[in-house]
């Protein structure tokens, strides 16, 4: 956490509290959303500052020992620390018991943070379209529903628990922020389905479009505890989790399997399935399944904290529409093998004293010289995007098309409230960014289930803008 002192944005203090896709008008949409990720994005980058928030909190002040320092084997401290930065960060109040999970709030924002993006970059509409989450074991926090409703203004959660008692303080949590209007808790049997969406209570849920979950880790108890043994915290406190939390057969695994068997049933009726996982081993044991499943749309991602915890979080989708780079492959090395195909090609890099209007030109020439669906270059953004039915740019197409063999492609573009439409092979962006010292060209996959056509096109736009370099 920076050392300067944070504010959250004077709207976070009123946010709008109805369990309804939010209608904001889209200015003020966008303007919001803009203003608080900003905020929101950079927020924990550095550990926290124990003395600005004693300063800024007396009863934080309160636990901090006079070295400065925090006692974590203190269940109290750590509860303490986690009020402290849901009030100060996210204008958030919260109520824990002593015997269920204390959750650490920097780890469960970044798992916020990755899900508004993989939400954004899937999606041709702009950031802030009304989205409802679907929170799988929210706890007695109701941690991740707190932190997206706060975030932004047009989420809204259902969460569920098979724990009575985690339920009781999810309620009263929810209702001490004042978001009973958008947060629906249910209480779930363990032979429930994870997903509401069939059987009982689907008469409540009407949509979802993502699901979350953090997952009991452990097998067993033995497990649980001989981890919590090693990380010399008290067994069953705050800091560790009851075993109703943290342990279920076949642990994580076999918990977010569940969740991909019933995906294979839902598919696209939620646009993305998602999970944190506690072990990179899961990570690689869940992406074999998925593509023993034929699931190609998939993207992982890690949470790192200081220098020691690490996590993960996968999400799949039968969807069409690719998330962001950045979102779905992770950089640090060994995890090549894991990731999902390539989702951006770097098309041309110039010096940044190289003509952009030449650039721009080439790009509008070369593409829109195609017989495409639809493209559209926005200037001030110098981005444009594209959807194709084919390799249109193929001299295979050109030989077809003459012996009238290719799907006629220059039909109208279609209209935008059908972007996944299954005649669209391949969804692109092109974006043109002017760094300090280099200017790129860069092609995103936006839309379709063909990595060859998308590496097709990056190769052929290269070949048209070589000359350039
Ligand atoms: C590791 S805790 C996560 C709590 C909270 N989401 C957090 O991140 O701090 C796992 C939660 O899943 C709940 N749970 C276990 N099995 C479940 C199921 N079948 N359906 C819904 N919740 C379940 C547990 O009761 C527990 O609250």
């Amino acid at each position: 956490m920076s050392s300067k002192k944070r504010k959250a944005p004077d709207d976070l203090e009123q946010p709008e509290r109805v369990f309804q896709d939010v209608a904001l008008n889209s200015g003020d949409q966008h303007r919001h959303v803009a203003g608080s990720d900003a905020y929101f994005r950079h927020l924990y980058d550095n550990e926290p500052d124990f003395k600005e928030l004693a300063e800024r909190d007396v009863d934080f002040a309160a636990v901090l020992q006079a070295n400065g320092l925090l006692d974590f084997a203190d269940p109290k401290a750590v509860m303490r620390l986690t009020k402290t930065l849901l009030s100060l960060d996210f204008n958030l109040k919260i109520e824990l018991p002593d015997d269920r999970l204390c959750p650490p709030v920097p780890n469960r924002h970044n798992y916020i943070l990755w899900l508004k993006e993989l939400m954004d970059t899937s999606s041709y509409e702009p950031p802030g379209r009304p989205i409802r989450g679907l929170d799988i074991g929210t706890g007695a926090s109701c941690i991740y529903p707190l932190l997206g409703t706060a975030q932004r203004l047009s989420w809204s959660f259902v969460a569920t628990d098979i724990d009575a008692k985690s339920l009781q303080y999810a309620r009263k949590n929810v209702a001490l922020n004042n978001l009973e209007g958008r947060i629906l808790l249910l209480q779930r049997q363990p032979e429930d389905s994870l997903i509401p969406l069939r059987g009982r209570d689907s008469e409540k849920v009407n949509r979802i479009d993502f699901t979350m979950m953090n997952p009991p880790f452990y097998k067993s108890e033995g497990e649980m505890l001989s981890s919590a043994q090693n990380k010399a915290r008290p067994p069953h406190s705050a800091c560790t989790g009851a075993p109703v939390e943290m342990v279920c057969d076949g642990g994580e695994v076999a918990h977010v399997s569940r969740m991909l068997e019933e995906s294979l049933i839902l598919k696209e009726e939620v646009q993305w399935y998602t999970s944190m996982l506690g072990k990179a081993t899961s990570v690689e044991i869940l992406v074999e399944k998925l593509k023993a499943n034929g699931i190609d749309n998939y993207a992982i991602t890690e949470f790192i904290q200081g220098n020691k915890t690490r996590r993960w979080a996968l999400g799949w989708s039968f969807g069409a529409m690719r998330p962001g780079e950045h979102v779905a492959r992770v950089k640090t090395s060994g995890w090549k093998k894991v990731s999902p195909p390539i989702l951006e090609i770097k098309v041309l890099a110039l010096t940044s004293d190289a003509p952009v209007d030449l650039v721009i030109e080439r790009v509008n020439e070369v593409i829109g010289s195609l017989e495409l669906i639809s493209w559209s270059w926005d200037s001030s953004a110098m981005k444009g995007i594209g959807r194709t039915r084919g390799n249109v740019w193929s001299r295979a197409w050109r030989r077809k098309k003459m012996r009238g063999q290719a799907t006629e492609a220059t039909t109208p573009a279609l209209p935008s409230s059908t972007p996944e439409s299954s005649q669209c092979r391949l969804g692109f962006a092109v974006a043109i960014e002017m760094g300090v010292s280099t200017t790129t060209v860069t092609l995103h996959w936006r839309e379709g289930h063909d990595a060859v056509i998308f590496e097709s096109f990056g190769g052929f736009l290269q070949g048209k803008m070589k000359d350039l370099g």
